[in-house]
């Protein structure tokens, strides 16, 4: 018993000192150095320093994948973020796109929009059929992003940047934009920070 745990062990050992883990594309800095960076912006417990700055944690991990990829190519335009990424690569946005689709999403608390503007953003959502893609509690799935609880200045910014084509990097997400008024994108920032998902990743 104990000799073939012990040569267990030693064959282990010499498959390891065999094969040494190849490094894959990773810059220096591991996982949780780069989160470090993110923190300066995307906040140390989730909540972002700025209202402009979009909550990361707790958000769709396809989707986090996506934008870090996109901020690199250009596809995305953001002179903040595009200098994050700048030094980053391929592997570094899956690891950390898996990080921060780990952490709990944080709970700002923003307000209800008054009833007019609720109703405004309600019509919206309806005839437009955002749900069919965000999911009934805007929590979205995979590469769709979660609105649920998003900062409502950085929803406004966002989707008035799909509207006008400054945010270019989904053409699906600008087409729908066009077809809403732009006196309906605040209401609809309103509705959508003020939403919780409940049950689930809050
Ligand atoms: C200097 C501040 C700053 C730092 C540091 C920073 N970010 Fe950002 N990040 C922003 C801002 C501002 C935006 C919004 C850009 C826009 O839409 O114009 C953003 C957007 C994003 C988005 C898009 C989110 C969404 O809802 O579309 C992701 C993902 C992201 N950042 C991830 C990261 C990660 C990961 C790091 C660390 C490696 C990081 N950021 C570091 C400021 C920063
Ligand atoms: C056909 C599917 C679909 C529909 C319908 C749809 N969306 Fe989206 N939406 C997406 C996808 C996919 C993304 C991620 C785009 C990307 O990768 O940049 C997205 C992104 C967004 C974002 C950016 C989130 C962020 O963190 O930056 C906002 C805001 C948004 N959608 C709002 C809406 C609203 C409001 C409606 C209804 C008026 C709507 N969407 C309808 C698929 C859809």
């Amino acid at each position: 018993m104990m000799s073939a745990m012990r040569s267990a062990q030693i064959a282990i050992a010499g498959i390891v000192a065999a094969f040494p883990l190849v490094p894959t594309a990773v810059s220096a800095a591991s996982v949780e150095e780069n989160a470090q960076t993110c923190a300066g912006c995307h906040g140390e417990n989730g909540v972002p320093q700025a209202k402009t700055t979009p909550i990361i944690w707790g958000q769709n991990e396809g989707y986090l994948y996506i934008q870090l990829r996109d901020f690199k190519s250009g596809a995305r335009k953001s002179d903040q973020m595009s200098a994050v990424v700048a030094s980053l690569e391929k592997a570094d946005f899956k690891a950390l796109a898996a990080h921060f689709a780990g952490l709990k999403w944080p709970i700002l608390g923003q307000p209800s929009p008054p009833k007019d503007a609720a109703k405004a953003a309600l019509t919206v959502i309806g005839s437009v059929g955002c749900t069919s893609c965000h999911l009934d509690q805007f929590q979205g799935d995979g590469t769709t992003a979660r609105l649920a609880g998003q900062q409502s200045e950085y929803l406004f910014n966002t989707m008035t940047a799909f509207r006008d084509g400054s945010r270019a990097n989904n053409p699906g997400m600008s087409d729908l934009m066009k077809a809403v008024q732009p006196s309906d994108i605040k209401p609809l920032a309103e509705y959508l920070a003020s939403l919780q998902v409940v049950g689930g990743q809050q």
